[in-house]
């Protein structure tokens, strides 16, 4: 199965075009790799690819079909703020099953504790917020992960291990992954392929 996106283009502004003629191509299981500055323009392509940004010109397919606008996301966005992802309202445990019940496996697997569960967002740290963000985004019927700049906010050995957890599932559910990021060494551990945005992007 692939994820594609076509000839896309996209300005938050009309005079301004972030993203031109862009062609991305991503397959079931694979880790892709993206590079670019800061502002060049990543989230904003993963925003596209993900269904959050619509007004953009081309097309984003999944196997030459549109994605589904209604019920549940087969390409999960999980980006680099996961306070800004969760309603700071909600205890954890609302959170984690309001788009569908997370197995106590993939809660297992990310090491998410059974008394986080009872605490609001802002009594978790950065990267243990991740690992419900991840938990919540890697459900069976997930087919694709846009993994934008997920662990920039945590220390080395946190990110090591926070990507261990995610690469095993995504191995198991044959997820595809884009993974965003400004570290070239981090892409290099991680992906089978890079692209660097610039080199694909006409503006
Ligand atoms: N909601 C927005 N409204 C207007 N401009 C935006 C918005 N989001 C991002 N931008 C601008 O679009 C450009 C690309 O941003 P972004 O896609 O976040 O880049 P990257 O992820 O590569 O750092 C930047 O110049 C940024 O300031
Ligand atoms: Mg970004």
């Amino acid at each position: 199965m692939y994820l594609k996106g076509e000839d896309i283009s996209f300005g938050y502004e009309k005079k301004n075009r972030i993203l031109n003629h862009v062609n991305l191509s991503l397959g079931s299981g694979e880790l892709l790799g993206l590079i670019g500055d800061s502002g060049s323009g990543k989230s904003t392509l993963g925003g596209i690819l993900s269904g959050y940004i619509n007004n953009y010109q081309g097309s984003v397919s999944m196997d030459g079909k549109k994605i589904p606008s209604k019920g549940y996301n087969p390409v999960q966005l999980v980006f680099q703020h996961p306070e800004k992802a969760v309603n700071p309202r909600w205890k954890m445990k609302d959170i984690l099953n309001e788009g569908h019940a997370v197995s106590q496996d993939i809660l297992d697997s990310f090491g998410i504790k059974k008394s986080w569960l009872n605490r609001w967002p802002n009594e978790l740290s950065g990267g243990e917020l991740q690992r419900f963000a991840l938990a919540r985004a890697l459900s069976p019927k997930t087919k694709f992960l846009i993994a934008d700049e997920i662990t920039t906010m945590v220390d080395a050995i946190t990110q090591a291990q926070i990507w261990d957890i995610v690469l095993d599932i995504v191995e198991e559910l044959n997820i595809g992954v884009l993974v965003v990021s400004h570290e070239k060494k981090l892409i290099d551990k991680l992906c089978h392929d890079v692209v660097f945005l610039d080199d694909i992007n006409n503006v």
